[in-house]
């Protein structure tokens, strides 16, 4: 309890998913939090349930992130309501599932436009603020698929640049106290991925993929992005944190000795 007292976090995409359970936990541990999300109903019903365990602890704001006027908003909102910003989650973004030679200008752009200049506007927004409190802690979601592929397509593109845009970020804001950080996804059982349940045989496909056994929750990484949120991960800045069940590295040497 209380790894966030007295923090303010803005945190994307919270209306479901895993942006929803950093939300709760976020809460649960002390700080308060502005849950952004373009799902206006879904976001109202997740700060509601909030409110409701944690009173006065959330406020939802309406933020479609691929928008810079939107997030000027939101951040003034906060500042109103709130006073400042400690923290912010870069966690919404869209999938896509198409590959390369679907893929036009326009899709590609829309999806950039969302998940790579969405973060990037984020970061600008929130800055001033941090910059002039002199600390500040930042996390972008990216994805397996950003650091080792997965399909050639333009969700990869996108979340490759989340990683890229973390390490510029903590290299530009580390002078001024603001840590940066990315966390990198396995595959979460969230809206997301309504379409692996929807497939037993793709679903057991990605199980096994895991030298774990089993798929993630929003949770497993909520609390990793907590860890980075709070002060306990204070010497932590430009690095990845990958939570998958060992994906990631799994068969890269498995000799049978
Ligand atoms: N679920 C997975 O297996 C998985 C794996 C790797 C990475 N990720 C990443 O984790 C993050 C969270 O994914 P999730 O699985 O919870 O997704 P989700 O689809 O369940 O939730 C995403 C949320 O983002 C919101 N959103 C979408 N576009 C938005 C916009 N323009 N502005 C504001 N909000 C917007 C949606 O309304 C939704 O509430 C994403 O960055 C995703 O790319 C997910």
């Amino acid at each position: 309890m209380n790894r966030l007292k007295g923090k303010v976090a803005i945190i994307t995409g919270a209306a479901m998913g895993q942006g929803a359970a950093e939300a709760y936990l976020f809460a649960k541990e002390g700080a308060r939090v502005a849950a952004a999300d373009v799902a206006e109903k879904q976001l109202q019903e997740t700060v509601d349930r909030i409110n409701q365990e944690f009173p006065e602890s959330a406020i939802a704001e309406k933020l479609d992130i691929s928008s810079e006027e939107n997030w000027n908003q939101v951040v003034k909102d906060v500042i109103d309501h709130f006073g400042t910003i400690d923290i912010l989650v870069n966690n919404a973004a869209i999938g896509s599932a198409d590959i390369y030679d679907k893929v036009d200008k326009a899709a590609f752009d829309k999806i950039m436009s969302v998940n790579a200049w969405g973060p990037f506007c984020g970061i600008k927004a929130v800055a001033p603020t941090m910059k002039k409190a002199g600390k500040g802690s930042i996390i972008n979601i990216s994805s397996l698929a950003g650091v080792v592929g997965v399909i050639f397509n333009v969700y990869t593109v996108s979340k490759g640049a989340v990683v890229a845009l973390t390490r510029g970020a903590s290299q530009e804001l580390g002078k001024y106290g603001i840590r940066v950080n990315t966390i990198i996804p396995g595959t979460i059982m969230t809206p997301m991925t309504q379409v692996l349940r929807d497939n037993p045989a793709v679903l057991e496909a990605c199980r096994k993929k895991t030298e774990i056994g089993f798929l993630g929750e929003p949770d497993d990484i909520a609390y990793g992005v907590l860890y980075l949120a709070s002060d306990e991960s204070r010497y932590v800045t430009g690095a990845d944190l990958t939570i998958d069940g060992g994906e990631r590295y799994k068969d890269v040497l498995d000799l049978d000795l």
